[in-house]
């Protein structure tokens, strides 16, 4: 079987029409316009790049966004001390803290100082708890992203069995609560493995819908893929590519070309579940700003 590639930058194209209709038409009922603001703490190259797309797709869409460029070295406090500026600014309905933040900063504590109401990339314990709950506000800009790729290439989870590699609170975990929940457009039997899983092949020749997000570069190989599979490929890995100008080329953590030969439907990198994410980061910045008017 030679797999279909299935287009992220289209279908999230699709998402960014939706959204730009919606906020086109809340203009028209003189309802706020949605606003992100994008936190950035220091210079990490493609943190830089992942923020300034966020912010150019809110634009394009007719959102209100802005970048918090804050240094390296900024201390904790001041950078809760900014979040919570925001958490009261009302023209930000979305809060977005890109990670990974220095080291010297809690994550944990960072994600906590955020507005649930503004937490707009669902990782605030409230909102991953209204997930597992079934009750969501804001899902995780990935899963949501996966999910509405299955949806909209006709490979609905209901019933299938999704194996995700990966156990992180950005993807892995609420990927799992999201496809597992008894509702449309999910409903999988689902089973997440990680560092500490054995015989990894065995579970994930078992899935009908394998989702990558392991972050290391072509972790799976063609025979680790069940003929005619779904395969989901979260990983952006940068690998060394003398070819090219900036000397390395972006590949995901699924050895593509083997895979394809294999599967039913596979995600390239890049131009596959990327641009999904920050077109769900729009969806999400829509119902923050539904959730006050
Ligand atoms: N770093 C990598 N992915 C993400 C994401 O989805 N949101 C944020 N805030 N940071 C990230």
């Amino acid at each position: 079987m030679s797999a279909r590639v299935i287009d992220g930058s289209k279908i999230a194209q699709e998402i960014r029409s939706e959204v730009a209709e919606a906020v086109s038409s809340r203009l028209n009922k003189k309802l706020p316009k949605p606003g992100l603001a994008a936190i950035l703490v220091g210079n990490d190259s493609a943190s830089e790049i992942y923020v300034r797309n966020k912010q150019r797709a809110c634009e394009e869409v007719g959102m209100f966004s802005e970048v918090f460029k804050l240094s390296e070295g900024i201390t904790q406090d001041k950078l809760l001390g900014q979040i919570r500026m925001i958490n009261h600014d009302s023209r930000f309905h979305g809060i977005l803290v890109q990670l990974p933040v220095p080291r010297h900063i809690d994550e944990r504590a960072v994600i906590m100082s955020i507005d649930p109401n503004k937490d707009v990339d669902g990782l605030h314990p409230i909102n991953m708890g209204r997930l597992l709950e079934g009750q969501p506000i804001f899902i995780p800009g990935t899963p949501a992203g996966i999910q509405q790729m299955l949806l909209r290439t006709g490979n609905d989870p209901a019933g299938k069995h999704v194996v995700i590699c990966g156990r992180s609170n950005i993807v892995g975990k609420p990927a799992a609560a999201l496809l597992l929940q008894k509702m449309a457009g999910a409903n999988a039997t689902v089973t997440i493995c990680h560092t500490g899983t054995q015989d990894l092949k065995s579970i994930t020749n078992s899935a009908d819908i394998l989702i990558a997000s392991i972050g290391q570069a072509n972790a799976i190989t063609h025979d680790m893929v069940k003929d005619g599979s779904v395969v989901i490929d979260v990983g952006i890995n940068r690998i060394a590519d003398p070819n090219r100008k900036n000397g390395y080329r972006l590949v995901g953590d699924v050895e593509f070309d083997g895979v394809s030969e294999k599967a039913s439907a596979i995600t390239p990198v890049p131009g596959g579940v990327g641009p999904m994410t920050v077109a769900m980061l729009l969806v999400n910045t829509l119902k923050a700003a539904e959730l006050v008017d």
